[in-house]
């Protein structure tokens, strides 16, 4: 009981002799924080100082966490605000603790007396600097994720866009293109067979009205218009295979560009013809453009389709450089491209291809290889899901 009473008096002398030096210890902590003078909350950060000092005593004597919470909440907010990083945050709470404890050290407690009151300053500030840091992190992270949000909005927003863009280009695009094609076959058609540089000719003009085709269906596809011509039906994937290696053909003649096959024959696939075809061309272009850029020697891309048990792997595999972690990472997503005149919607149109054919893509890459992989089912359950 005796001690008790010594303890609460101690106690209540303690508080009082940190009332009395609070403007000393508000002084020295000004003098020695980092706080710039252009901070918008100065006048407050003075404030805050001495209810710091102000709610030691009132610990002391009531042992109430609470109005910690309160003030650090605050001041947490304040130091955000005025985008200050956490570093010099912790850096000044640490020095009011010190400068507390100097205070304290020139004060005329006794030894057992200066021992307790260490004690209660440090269990004060441990507690302040905790609910300061929790409080700090819990708004900066709101911040991150809200930013977040507003990104994936902004993302979607232009995915919207692109998709009303392309329906309208692909609509105007769409009739004149199957008009020029058609005069074109008539003038192919009238053409002299032997002229070699008229073939020449032709086959460029063909191959270039294919690959704006192939851009018009891109388009088609992300504005999510329905075509006449993507309705799922069961294909020869094999053949399949075999005819986009043959599209491809001058260009990788051109690149000088070894193309490896090993495909089972007659792999069975219930899926839209067109769509499926799209996917291979995106990768293998993808593939042809990565080894241009590539200064190795022998050039080479392998393309393996296999069936096991209703399950169809394909893989396309070439030999250009390694690509890096954080790319591999977000390779799927729509804008994400390296190239100079890239649109970086390639995979990501492949993506919802494959994943309306219930199947999954993935890539992997190291240095002496970058493989795209796609797994689909033989059979979808009720034929390709729809919109
Ligand atoms: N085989 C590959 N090897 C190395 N990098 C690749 C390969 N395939 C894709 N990439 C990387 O992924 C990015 C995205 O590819 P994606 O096909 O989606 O867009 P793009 O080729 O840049 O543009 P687009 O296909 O719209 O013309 C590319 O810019 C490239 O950096
Ligand atoms: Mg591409």
């Amino acid at each position: 009981m005796n001690f008790d009473l010594r303890e609460s008096e101690f106690e209540e002398r303690f508080a009082s002799f940190l009332e009395q030096s609070q403007p000393e210890i508000v002084e020295k902590w000004l003098l020695g924080a980092k706080i710039s003078q252009e901070d918008p909350y100065y006048e407050e950060i003075i404030k805050n100082g001495k209810r710091t000092v102000e709610l030691i005593s009132r610990y002391i004597r009531l042992q109430d966490e609470s109005w910690i919470m309160t003030l650090t909440k605050k001041i947490a907010n304040e130091r955000i605000e005025a985008n200050v990083n956490i570093g010099e945050f912790i850096a000044n709470i640490n020095f009011g603790r010190s400068v507390v404890i100097s205070v304290l050290n020139e004060s005329s407690f006794d030894r057992d007396e200066l021992s307790k009151g260490l004690q209660i300053i440090n269990n004060y500030f441990n507690a302040y600097s905790y609910h300061s840091v929790t409080e700090y992190t819990k708004v900066k992270d709101n911040i991150i994720h809200d930013k977040n949000k507003f990104i994936q909005e902004m993302h979607s927003d232009r995915l919207t866009i692109l998709g009303q863009l392309g329906a309208s280009f692909a609509h105007e695009f769409r009739n004149p293109l199957t008009s020029i094609k058609g005069f074109l076959k008539l003038l192919e058609d009238d053409s002299d067979a032997n002229n070699s540089i008229e073939k020449h000719y032709f086959e460029i003009l063909n191959s270039e009205m294919k690959s704006l085709e192939e851009k018009v269906s891109q388009f088609l596809f992300l504005s999510k218009m329905r075509g006449s011509d993507d309705r799922p039906l069961s294909l020869n994937l094999s053949g399949l295979l075999r005819y986009t290696i043959e599209i491809l053909y001058p260009r990788l003649l051109e690149s000088n560009i070894e193309v490896e096959t090993a495909i089972t024959p007659d792999i069975p696939l219930f899926g839209v013809e067109e769509q499926i075809k799209q996917v291979i061309l995106n990768i293998m272009i993808n593939s042809i453009e990565e080894l241009n850029e590539n200064k190795i020697d022998h050039r080479k891309i392998e393309l393996r389709a296999k069936e096991n048990h209703g399950r169809i792997t394909i893989e396309i595999s070439n030999n250009g450089r390694q690509i890096s972690s954080h790319l591999v990472e977000s390779i799927f997503q729509p804008f994400i491209s390296t190239k100079k005149l890239g649109t970086g919607l390639g995979l990501s149109v492949c993506k919802q291809i494959i994943e309306k054919h219930e199947g999954v893509i993935s890539v992997r890459s190291n240095p002496e290889q970058t493989t795209f992989v796609i797994e689909l089912p033989v059979m979808v359950d009720k034929g390709v899901k729809e919109e």
